[in-house]
């Protein structure tokens, strides 16, 4: 099959690079040259393993391409999915001016029958949106349908994500779309639930809201076990036990971020909103996820009084470890809270610091300072207090009496909970994690 893919970030390049995997002869569309140009080099824009390989693989063996080109890219394909971003605007509803840009491309260039896929999250009742937009500025009369195919990768994972999906949602109009798509997708050899448009749009908010939700939840049932002296972790592990609540998706932490559970929780509350219905579920979710995100900067303020003058290591900037994204991290939220109030940061991540560099320079930074260094242990020399925001392998690897030799002194607030509690006491450290 010809698949065309427009957009070459985490859900575009994926896809396309795993549909040339399986077998599909694909070619990726962006409007970026310069990006364009590193992926022919096999040079990946996104921190994702596996993803290099399999593009140097399939660009040598001939099916995969990259081009700015977007009119012969669409001209003659069988299907054209769509994967460019819906940022969230500021009242939480989802920006679709990438995905209106590259329908009406579409209609302008298709020559012969077309599938158009929206992979891309947008909210309930877009893709008849879509359809009609396309069918106002299509040039040739060719027959095409619009197909919703949500994507359900996580960042860090997402070619295993993709190759060895739970499952598939397709979301068709018609037998003709229906039988298109799951010709294409056969080769996985993974689960397809076919549904109707609307319902496959709504699943993929459905099932980011409930993770979402589920964070929450625990991070909620935390704050309480502090407060009456029970150990989340161990409360997670007994809920774990029951198959209806399951045991992924239970960890207490510093709040979720990244470019989904934030934005599709909002944009869920907003979609309700906009049909007169107060999803009151997704909102308690998104209220405790904004206070979880400073539970420990405000714990640690009460503590310390005040941080100006002080040294405080922080490690882990990105949103979780295994990507370079730093979006809605909780690094975001506290750092500058500490510049403000005077802190001399010396932080340190294995990927996003140079990002994360861009957004807060070396230097002096509002009342503050920050420096960005290779090392976990490096952060800790003299500290007066150290924040602990990614779980990254190196950040765990740092060991109990690292903090106590090396810190001035030594004062550790957690947001990942990944050291144990008597670890940390034996080592003499004073030690504040999440729920515990
Ligand atoms: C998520 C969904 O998992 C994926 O299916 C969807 O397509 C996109 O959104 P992603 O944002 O890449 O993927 O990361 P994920 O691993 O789900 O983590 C999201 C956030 O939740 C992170 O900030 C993570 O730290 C947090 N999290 C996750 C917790 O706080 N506790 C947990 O138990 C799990």
């Amino acid at each position: 099959m010809k698949i065309a893919v427009a957009g070459t970030g985490y859900v575009g390049l994926v896809a396309g690079v795993c549909f040339a995997e399986i077998g599909h002869d694909v070619v990726c569309v962006d409007i970026d040259g310069a990006k364009v140009k590193k992926m022919k080099q096999g040079i990946s824009p996104i921190h994702e393993e596996g993803l290099e390989e399999l593009m140097k693989k399939n660009y040598a063996e001939g099916r995969v391409d990259y081009t700015t080109d977007y009119k012969t890219a669409y001209r003659d394909a069988d299907a054209v999915f769509i994967g460019v971003g819906t940022p969230e605007r500021p009242d939480g509803s989802a920006d679709l001016a990438h995905i209106a840009t590259v329908a009406r491309q579409i209609a302008e260039s298709i020559e012969k029958d077309c599938l158009v896929v929206v992979k891309s999250t947008v909210p309930v009742g877009t893709n008849d949106k879509v359809e009609q937009f396309i069918r106002d500025f299509l040039k040739n009369g060719v027959k095409f349908e619009v197909a919703s195919n949500p994507e359900f990768l996580a960042q860090g994972t997402a070619v295993k994500d993709t190759l060895q999906a739970a499952r598939i949602i397709i979301g068709t109009e018609s037998k003709w779309a229906e039988e298109l798509l799951i010709k294409i997708y056969e080769p996985f050899n993974i689960p397809i639930v076919s549904v109707s448009r609307r319902s496959a749009e709504m699943i993929k908010y459905a099932s980011n809201d409930f993770l979402a939700l589920k964070i929450s939840y625990m991070n909620d049932i935390a704050n309480l076990c502090e407060l009456v002296g029970a150990d989340i972790q161990d409360v997670a592990k007994g809920m774990s036990y029951d198959e209806r609540i399951g045991a992924k998706f239970l960890n207490a932490g510093i709040g979720y971020g990244g470019s989904c559970f934030p934005k599709d929780t909002k944009a869920l509350e907003y979609l309700a909103k906009q049909h007169g219905y107060e999803l009151r579920t997704v909102k308690a979710a998104i209220d405790v996820n904004t206070a979880q995100k400073t539970m420990l900067y405000k714990k640690a303020s009460r503590r310390l009084i005040t941080f100006s003058g002080l040294k405080v290591a922080v490690l882990g900037l990105t949103f979780k470890p295994g990507t370079d994204d730093l979006r809605e991290a909780p690094s975001l939220d506290n750092i500058p809270l500490l510049l403000e109030h005077g802190a001399d940061i010396i932080a340190y991540d294995p990927v996003g610091s140079d990002h994360f560099a861009k957004l807060y320079p070396e230097g002096k930074n509002l009342n503050g300072t920050i420096k960005y260094v290779n090392c976990p242990l490096e952060t800790l020399k003299d500290a007066n207090v150290c924040f602990v925001f990614t779980e990254w392998s190196e950040v765990r690897s740092v060991k109990p009496a690292d903090y106590k030799r090396l810190m001035r002194t030594p004062l550790v607030y957690d947001g990942r909970n990944i050291h144990t509690l008597t670890a940390m006491k034996e080592a003499g450290v004073e030690y504040h994690s999440i729920g515990r």
